[in-house]
Protein backbone atom coordinates (compact mmCIF):
# COMPACT_ATOMS: atom_id res chain seq x y z
CA UNK A 1 0.00 0.00 0.00
CA UNK A 2 1.30 3.36 -0.64
CA UNK A 3 1.72 6.20 1.74
CA UNK A 4 0.99 8.73 -0.02
CA UNK A 5 0.15 8.91 -4.19
CA UNK A 6 0.29 12.78 -4.15
CA UNK A 7 4.08 12.83 -2.84
CA UNK A 8 6.58 14.63 -4.11
CA UNK A 9 9.41 13.52 -5.68
CA UNK A 10 12.19 13.96 -2.87
CA UNK A 11 15.09 16.32 -4.23
CA UNK A 12 18.40 16.84 -2.50
CA UNK A 13 17.58 20.87 -1.54
CA UNK A 14 14.23 18.59 0.34
CA UNK A 15 16.46 16.60 2.18
CA UNK A 16 18.40 19.24 2.91
CA UNK A 17 15.21 21.43 3.92
CA UNK A 18 13.95 18.41 5.88
CA UNK A 19 16.54 18.85 8.59
CA UNK A 20 15.98 22.88 8.88
CA UNK A 21 11.93 21.82 9.46
CA UNK A 22 13.24 19.14 12.18
CA UNK A 23 11.73 16.33 9.94
CA UNK A 24 13.69 12.98 10.22
CA UNK A 25 14.94 11.24 6.83
CA UNK A 26 14.41 7.83 6.85
CA UNK A 27 16.98 6.00 4.76
CA UNK A 28 17.65 2.37 3.78
CA UNK A 29 19.88 0.51 1.20
CA UNK A 30 18.65 -1.64 -1.68
CA UNK A 31 20.18 -3.38 -4.91
CA UNK A 32 17.48 -4.45 -6.84
CA UNK A 33 14.19 -2.98 -8.18
CA UNK A 34 11.37 -5.11 -6.55
CA UNK A 35 12.69 -4.06 -2.82
CA UNK A 36 13.44 -0.35 -4.17
CA UNK A 37 9.86 -0.37 -5.60
CA UNK A 38 8.54 -1.50 -2.03
CA UNK A 39 10.70 0.96 -0.38
CA UNK A 40 9.58 4.05 -2.46
CA UNK A 41 5.43 2.90 -1.52
CA UNK A 42 6.65 3.00 1.81
CA UNK A 43 7.50 6.91 1.71
CA UNK A 44 11.19 5.82 2.63
CA UNK A 45 13.28 9.52 1.64
CA UNK A 46 16.22 8.09 0.26
CA UNK A 47 17.26 5.08 -1.23
CA UNK A 48 20.91 4.13 -0.94
CA UNK A 49 22.39 1.53 -3.49
CA UNK A 50 25.09 0.50 -0.88
CA UNK A 51 28.57 -1.29 -1.65
CA UNK A 52 27.34 -3.33 1.33
CA UNK A 53 25.94 -5.45 -2.15
CA UNK A 54 29.20 -7.02 -2.00
CA UNK A 55 28.82 -8.35 1.52
CA UNK A 56 24.64 -9.29 1.46
CA UNK A 57 23.93 -9.96 -2.38
CA UNK A 58 27.31 -10.96 -3.25
CA UNK A 59 28.58 -12.67 -0.10
CA UNK A 60 31.89 -11.71 0.24
CA UNK A 61 33.30 -10.60 3.43
CA UNK A 62 34.15 -7.20 3.02
CA UNK A 63 32.75 -4.16 0.71
CA UNK A 64 36.26 -4.14 -1.12
CA UNK A 65 35.81 -6.42 -3.92
CA UNK A 66 33.05 -4.15 -5.29
CA UNK A 67 33.42 -2.71 -8.91
CA UNK A 68 31.97 0.01 -10.72
CA UNK A 69 30.36 -1.94 -13.75
CA UNK A 70 28.43 -3.97 -10.40
CA UNK A 71 27.21 -0.94 -8.62
CA UNK A 72 26.12 0.26 -11.99
CA UNK A 73 23.74 -2.64 -12.47
CA UNK A 74 22.81 -2.81 -8.97
CA UNK A 75 22.01 1.14 -9.41
CA UNK A 76 19.92 1.07 -12.46
CA UNK A 77 17.61 -1.88 -11.21
CA UNK A 78 16.85 0.39 -7.81
CA UNK A 79 16.31 3.10 -10.20
CA UNK A 80 13.43 1.11 -12.26
CA UNK A 81 11.61 1.04 -9.20
CA UNK A 82 11.63 4.36 -7.66
CA UNK A 83 9.15 7.50 -8.25
CA UNK A 84 9.54 9.64 -5.23
CA UNK A 85 12.54 8.36 -3.38
CA UNK A 86 15.67 10.31 -3.62
CA UNK A 87 18.54 7.96 -5.52
CA UNK A 88 21.90 7.49 -3.87
CA UNK A 89 25.07 5.47 -5.40
CA UNK A 90 27.70 4.23 -3.23
CA UNK A 91 30.70 4.96 -4.90
CA UNK A 92 32.93 1.57 -4.62
CA UNK A 93 36.58 1.04 -3.20
CA UNK A 94 39.23 2.80 -5.85
CA UNK A 95 36.58 4.33 -7.65
CA UNK A 96 37.56 7.63 -6.29
CA UNK A 97 40.60 7.01 -4.41
CA UNK A 98 43.04 7.10 -7.55
CA UNK A 99 43.42 10.71 -8.79
CA UNK A 100 40.41 13.56 -9.64
CA UNK A 101 39.79 12.79 -13.12
CA UNK A 102 38.62 9.07 -13.05
CA UNK A 103 36.62 10.01 -9.28
CA UNK A 104 34.33 12.81 -11.35
CA UNK A 105 34.29 10.27 -14.39
CA UNK A 106 32.88 7.63 -12.07
CA UNK A 107 30.63 9.20 -10.19
CA UNK A 108 29.40 11.08 -13.51
CA UNK A 109 28.53 7.55 -14.52
CA UNK A 110 26.25 6.81 -11.94
CA UNK A 111 24.20 10.09 -12.95
CA UNK A 112 24.69 9.71 -16.56
CA UNK A 113 23.92 5.63 -16.76
CA UNK A 114 22.04 4.27 -13.69
CA UNK A 115 20.27 7.48 -12.95
CA UNK A 116 21.23 8.40 -9.19
CA UNK A 117 20.81 11.66 -8.07
CA UNK A 118 23.77 11.76 -6.21
CA UNK A 119 26.93 9.88 -4.63
CA UNK A 120 28.39 8.53 -1.53
CA UNK A 121 32.40 8.86 -0.34
CA UNK A 122 33.29 7.50 2.33
CA UNK A 123 36.45 9.28 4.19
CA UNK A 124 37.13 12.49 5.77
CA UNK A 125 39.74 15.61 4.69
CA UNK A 126 41.23 13.08 2.27
CA UNK A 127 38.17 13.33 -0.06
CA UNK A 128 37.59 16.57 0.60
CA UNK A 129 39.05 18.10 -2.26
CA UNK A 130 37.11 15.24 -4.45
CA UNK A 131 33.83 16.27 -3.24
CA UNK A 132 34.39 19.77 -3.58
CA UNK A 133 34.98 19.30 -7.38
CA UNK A 134 32.07 17.19 -7.75
CA UNK A 135 29.83 19.93 -6.01
CA UNK A 136 31.14 22.31 -8.31
CA UNK A 137 30.36 20.33 -11.40
CA UNK A 138 26.38 19.30 -10.21
CA UNK A 139 27.21 15.72 -8.89
CA UNK A 140 25.68 15.95 -5.32
CA UNK A 141 27.77 14.53 -2.37
CA UNK A 142 26.68 12.66 0.27
CA UNK A 143 29.65 11.91 2.93
CA UNK A 144 30.37 9.03 5.48
CA UNK A 145 32.50 9.50 8.49
CA UNK A 146 33.30 6.96 11.66
CA UNK A 147 33.34 3.23 11.23
CA UNK A 148 34.19 3.05 7.17
CA UNK A 149 33.56 -0.31 5.80
CA UNK A 150 36.39 0.18 2.74
CA UNK A 151 38.57 1.02 5.81
CA UNK A 152 38.34 -2.07 7.55
CA UNK A 153 41.82 -3.77 6.80
CA UNK A 154 43.18 -0.45 8.36
CA UNK A 155 41.00 -0.49 11.31
CA UNK A 156 40.84 -3.90 12.11
CA UNK A 157 37.63 -5.08 12.27
CA UNK A 158 34.32 -3.25 13.05
CA UNK A 159 34.88 -1.05 15.52
CA UNK A 160 33.22 1.72 17.44
CA UNK A 161 35.05 5.23 16.20
CA UNK A 162 35.27 8.41 18.02
CA UNK A 163 34.90 6.96 21.55
CA UNK A 164 38.48 8.86 23.18
CA UNK A 165 38.74 12.38 23.13
CA UNK A 166 41.20 12.55 20.07
CA UNK A 167 39.37 10.55 17.91
CA UNK A 168 35.51 12.31 18.75
CA UNK A 169 37.63 15.94 17.84
CA UNK A 170 38.40 14.10 14.58
CA UNK A 171 35.42 13.05 13.90
CA UNK A 172 33.75 16.44 14.60
CA UNK A 173 36.52 18.30 12.65
CA UNK A 174 35.95 16.22 9.69
CA UNK A 175 32.63 16.90 9.17
CA UNK A 176 32.99 20.32 9.11
CA UNK A 177 35.49 19.75 6.50
CA UNK A 178 33.00 17.85 4.53
CA UNK A 179 30.25 20.22 5.29
CA UNK A 180 32.86 23.10 3.76
CA UNK A 181 33.55 21.05 0.51
CA UNK A 182 29.42 21.02 0.19
CA UNK A 183 27.82 17.66 1.25
CA UNK A 184 24.66 17.08 1.40
CA UNK A 185 24.22 14.87 3.77
CA UNK A 186 26.79 13.27 6.08
CA UNK A 187 26.65 9.13 7.25
CA UNK A 188 27.64 8.75 10.57
CA UNK A 189 28.35 5.01 11.07
CA UNK A 190 29.10 2.95 14.39
CA UNK A 191 29.89 6.07 16.34
CA UNK A 192 28.52 7.51 20.32
CA UNK A 193 25.48 8.87 20.09
CA UNK A 194 26.96 11.89 21.80
CA UNK A 195 29.43 12.71 19.31
CA UNK A 196 26.99 12.05 16.55
CA UNK A 197 24.44 14.64 18.56
CA UNK A 198 27.78 17.29 18.77
CA UNK A 199 27.98 16.67 15.06
CA UNK A 200 24.62 17.47 14.04
CA UNK A 201 24.68 20.45 16.21
CA UNK A 202 27.97 21.36 14.60
CA UNK A 203 26.72 21.15 10.59
CA UNK A 204 24.06 22.29 8.92
CA UNK A 205 23.63 19.64 6.83
CA UNK A 206 21.29 16.32 7.43
CA UNK A 207 23.68 13.77 9.56
CA UNK A 208 21.77 10.03 9.05
CA UNK A 209 23.48 7.47 11.45
CA UNK A 210 24.22 3.80 11.48
CA UNK A 211 24.60 2.71 15.03
CA UNK A 212 24.95 6.76 15.87
CA UNK A 213 22.30 7.07 18.46
CA UNK A 214 18.81 9.18 18.22
CA UNK A 215 20.20 12.15 17.70
CA UNK A 216 20.84 12.88 14.33
CA UNK A 217 19.04 13.78 11.50
CA UNK A 218 17.64 10.90 9.64
CA UNK A 219 18.66 6.77 10.09
CA UNK A 220 19.62 4.42 8.16
CA UNK A 221 20.18 0.91 8.04
CA UNK A 222 21.39 -2.24 5.21
CA UNK A 223 17.93 -3.96 4.26
CA UNK A 224 18.96 -6.94 4.98
CA UNK A 225 19.74 -6.29 8.18
CA UNK A 226 16.46 -4.75 9.21
CA UNK A 227 14.52 -7.80 7.17
CA UNK A 228 16.57 -10.61 8.83
CA UNK A 229 18.00 -12.16 5.77
CA UNK A 230 21.54 -11.36 6.87
CA UNK A 231 22.82 -13.62 9.89
CA UNK A 232 26.20 -13.50 9.45
CA UNK A 233 26.58 -11.15 12.30
CA UNK A 234 24.06 -8.84 14.04
CA UNK A 235 25.43 -5.53 15.59
CA UNK A 236 23.88 -4.17 18.27
CA UNK A 237 22.32 -1.11 16.04
CA UNK A 238 20.30 -3.21 13.55
CA UNK A 239 16.69 -3.19 14.73
CA UNK A 240 14.76 -6.58 13.21
CA UNK A 241 11.30 -5.76 11.62
CA UNK A 242 11.05 -8.82 9.96
CA UNK A 243 11.97 -12.70 9.75
CA UNK A 244 12.57 -12.94 5.67
CA UNK A 245 14.77 -15.37 6.27
CA UNK A 246 12.94 -17.49 8.23
CA UNK A 247 9.78 -17.38 5.96
CA UNK A 248 11.83 -18.08 2.94
CA UNK A 249 13.53 -21.21 4.34
CA UNK A 250 10.57 -22.58 5.67
CA UNK A 251 9.02 -21.80 2.24
CA UNK A 252 11.77 -23.66 0.24
CA UNK A 253 11.72 -26.31 2.63
CA UNK A 254 8.00 -26.57 2.50
CA UNK A 255 8.45 -26.67 -2.05
CA UNK A 256 10.93 -29.21 -1.71
CA UNK A 257 9.07 -31.59 0.93
CA UNK A 258 6.15 -31.48 -1.80
CA UNK A 259 8.45 -31.86 -4.79
CA UNK A 260 9.41 -35.17 -3.41
CA UNK A 261 6.07 -36.30 -1.62
CA UNK A 262 4.33 -35.36 -5.41
CA UNK A 263 2.29 -32.71 -3.22
CA UNK A 264 3.37 -30.73 -6.00
CA UNK A 265 2.24 -29.86 -8.64
CA UNK A 266 -1.59 -30.80 -8.55
CA UNK A 267 -3.75 -31.29 -11.52
CA UNK A 268 -4.80 -27.51 -11.05
CA UNK A 269 -1.18 -26.53 -10.95
CA UNK A 270 -1.25 -28.10 -14.54
CA UNK A 271 -2.31 -28.22 -18.01
O1 LIG B 1 27.19 0.31 1.91
C1 LIG B 1 26.25 0.66 2.64
O2 LIG B 1 25.19 0.04 2.70
C2 LIG B 1 26.45 1.84 3.48
C3 LIG B 1 25.44 2.11 4.55
C4 LIG B 1 25.64 1.15 5.66
C5 LIG B 1 25.48 3.50 5.03
O3 LIG B 1 27.39 2.54 3.31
Amino acid sequence: MSVDDKRKKMTVPDIVRMKEKGEKIAVLTAYDFLTAQLQDSAGIDIILVGDSAGMVVAGYETTLPVTMEVMLHHVASAKRGIRYALLVADMPFLSYQTGLDNAIMNAGRFLKESGAEAVKLEGGEVVAETISRMVRFGIPVMGHLGLTPQSIHAFGGYHLIGNEEKTAKMLIENAKILEQAGVFSLVLEKVPAQVAREITAAVSVPTIGIGAGKFCDGQVLVSHDMLGLFDKFKPRFVRRYADLGKIMHDAFDHYRGDVKSGKFPSDDESY
